[in-house]
């Protein structure tokens, strides 16, 4: 079963100053937190990056990356290349990102890129992109995941209210239909991803994690 697809033109534009007055600069911290071990990585697929603000960092860090951007959102596209440099190796899809992997030719990333993006989708949705995407990875290719969580202890409580305000504010403003967290672990774990790195902030409520397919690791 699909989601109904959201519409994120309408917030593209006031959406990073949305995020700092919610979350200061918190999910910011969350999504750079890996950029300094990605030094290496040549070509990328990055997946519902909405204004590119990661995808800017990245291409300054690594000037010679090409890059894939998938989004449904033709305005948050527009923002992304507005963001990226100019003579960037930038191709822009405004897709979903299934059906974007479902119909591309199999070019092979070293890197795959999904900050807040897998929490836009149902737990079908994310377990059919873990399937898909190892087609597209090169030998050792790494999977960078940064999304909310619901830690165990004192902090489950207003972890959970607060990922419950995000998605009410989704659906007022996009018309988001996703309202409960994915499992995204298990989604990747049950297409043969490990984890090989972990970042948890904001009291266990924003998880960062770096994946590879099983085979690639060392
Ligand atoms: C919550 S925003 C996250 C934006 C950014 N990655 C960040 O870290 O803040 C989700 C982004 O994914 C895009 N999106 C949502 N569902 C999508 C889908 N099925 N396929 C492609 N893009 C999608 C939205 O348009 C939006 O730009």
């Amino acid at each position: 079963m699909k989601a109904a697809q959201p519409d994120f033109d309408l917030i593209a534009r006031p959406y990073r100053w949305l995020e700092y007055m919610t979350l200061g600069r918190a999910l910011e911290r969350s999504r750079l937190h890996f950029l300094p071990e990605l030094r290496d990585r040549t070509s990328a697929l990055v997946l519902g990056d909405g204004d590119g603000r990661f995808l800017a960092r990245l291409f300054a860090q690594n000037p010679a990356l090409q890059a894939d951007a998938v989004d449904t959102s033709r305005v948050m596209l527009e923002l992304l290349r507005h963001n990226c440099p100019s003579d960037a190796v930038l191709r822009t899809h405004q897709a979903d990102a299934l059906i974007f992997l479902a119909t591309t030719p199999k070019i092979q990333y070293d890197l795959v890129v999904t900050h807040f993006f897998l929490d836009c989708l149902i737990q079908s949705e994310v377990n059919e992109i873990a399937r898909e995407i190892a087609p597209f990875l090169a030998p050792g290719a790494l999977w960078v995941v940064t999304d909310f969580a619901i830690p165990s202890g004192a902090m489950r409580i207003p972890a959970d209210l607060l990922v419950r305000f995000l998605y009410l504010a989704f659906r007022i403003l996009t018309g988001l239909r996703v309202s409960r967290l994915p499992d995204h672990d298990a989604a990747l774990q049950a297409a043969g991803f490990i984890r090989v790195r972990q970042h948890s902030s904001f009291f266990g409520a924003l998880v960062s994690d770096i994946w590879k397919l099983s085979e690639a690791v060392p």
